[in-house]
């Protein structure tokens, strides 16, 4: 089987481009359970109609479009990825997974597949407006409360029930989904490389072979609001202070941990000019190849910082099916690598699904922002990857 016919794939791009783009910046703000998520998540709709796939949505949202009904021929193998973004993030993190399974399945004989093929949208993957990540994964197989998923708050202190609710969804079903999870024999998850280890390899795409451990924690940093200009230094309660300390520390811990750490917001109250802040709240991301490495940052930083740092969600390291990595790398004589970015497929990997993910060259290196990139030629051989797994796994 050859992809040439690269039509389906630009027009569903070209769909894409402007929904939740900023005009001003380029980056994209498609945040969950918003107005543009609904856009997006109806644009799933309309192409899975295209194809003749029934959508059928899950008790967290995510919604899995069949080619064939799983509860009558059986679990099926599932490709996909999301369709949300970071705050100003790239085009190509999620919605390549998506488009590139739809065009994949343009290609294929769909005839000759032995088994149902899903393509799955995962809800709010990036956790940009909620705060945990792969939150609609996590609801499914279980390993985010569903008591505590309706109690987070966005920046605005609306709850995840209430957006869900609003959104037209039935908050109070979240929880395990096992009825899904039994429908989903394999899964494969397409995503644009978020380094350069495929452009030192000169390889158009990858197999993943793991994920680094990871989380978030959150600073909870206190003080005393008073004026800038009449408050003697030494009379100062300044808890921008201890954010600048554990700033510094997370940089220099990080690099005698061999890991990864991130300031990457904060929220700082009451945020005026000439005012000290009475309140500083900060998110620490914090990652490596060792997860002692990034327990040992993280005590640093609460260290540094003076407070105790609140875990808001934890990932421990995920290792991908090694049978499924090796028959892919196999087939497409593609390069292996580890990757530090968290995915729904290391999600469902650790829920016990065999998984796998391809990678697709990136010549920035540079993700979740908008010089996120990938070459038109590169995303089709990214298309022509996926179909010749779907046709060997499914
Ligand atoms: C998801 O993109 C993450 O790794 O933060
Ligand atoms: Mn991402
Ligand atoms: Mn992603």
């Amino acid at each position: 089987m050859s992809f040439e016919d690269s039509g389906s794939f630009d027009r569903m791009w070209a769909d894409l481009a402007d929904v939740g783009r900023d005009p001003a910046g380029g980056g994209y703000r498609r945040f969950a359970w918003t107005r543009t998520d609904a856009l997006l998540r109806e644009w799933f709709h309309a192409e899975a109609q295209k194809r003749d796939l029934e959508v059928v949505p899950d008790r967290a949202g995510n919604l899995w479009a069949w080619t064939a009904d799983p509860d009558v021929h059986g679990p099926g193998l599932v490709v996909g990825s999301h369709l949300d973004s970071v705050p100003d993030g790239g085009a190509f993190d999620g919605p390549l997974g998506i488009v590139s399974a739809f065009a994949a399945l343009d290609v294929l004989d769909r005839s000759a597949l032995s088994r149902p093929v899903g393509i799955a949208c995962f809800a709010d993957e990036e956790g940009a407006r909620f705060g945990v990540a792969c939150a609609g994964s996590r609801l499914l197989t279980g390993v985010l409360d569903p008591d505590r998923a309706r109690s987070l708050t966005d920046d605005d202190g609306t709850t995840m029930a209430e957006a869900l609710n609003a959104a037209g969804l039935d908050a109070t079903a979240l929880g395990r989904d096992d009825e899904t999870l039994r429908r989903v024999d394999t899964f494969l998850e397409l995503h644009v490389e978020q380094g350069r280890a495929l452009v030192d390899d000169g390889s158009a795409v990858g197999v993943a072979s793991s994920i680094w451990p990871h989380g978030r924690w959150r600073l909870d940093l206190r003080g005393r609001a008073d004026h800038a200009g009449t408050t003697r230094l030494a009379d100062r309660d300044d808890p921008m202070l201890a954010l600048a300390a554990a700033i510094q520390q997370a940089r220099s811990a990080a690099g005698r941990h061999g890991a990864l750490a991130t300031v990457g917001k904060v929220r700082v109250r009451p945020n005026g000019v000439n005012a000290i802040p009475s309140e500083v709240t900060a998110w620490l991301d914090a990652r490596g190849s060792l997860e002692e490495g990034v327990r040992a940052v993280v005590a640093d930083v609460g260290q540094a910082a003076g407070a105790t740092p609140v875990e808001e969600s934890w990932t421990p390291s995920t290792v991908f099916d090694p049978v499924l990595r090796d028959r892919l790398a196999a087939l497409l004589a593609a390069p292996v690598l580890p990757t530090g970015a968290g995915h729904d497929a290391g999600i469902l990997a650790a829920a016990g699904i065999p998984s796998a993910m391809l990678f697709v060259r990136n010549p920035t290196g540079v993700s979740h922002s908008p010089a996120e990139h990938a070459e038109p030629s590169d995303c089709l051989a990214g298309v022509s990857a996926l179909a010749r797994a779907i046709e060997a796994l499914a």
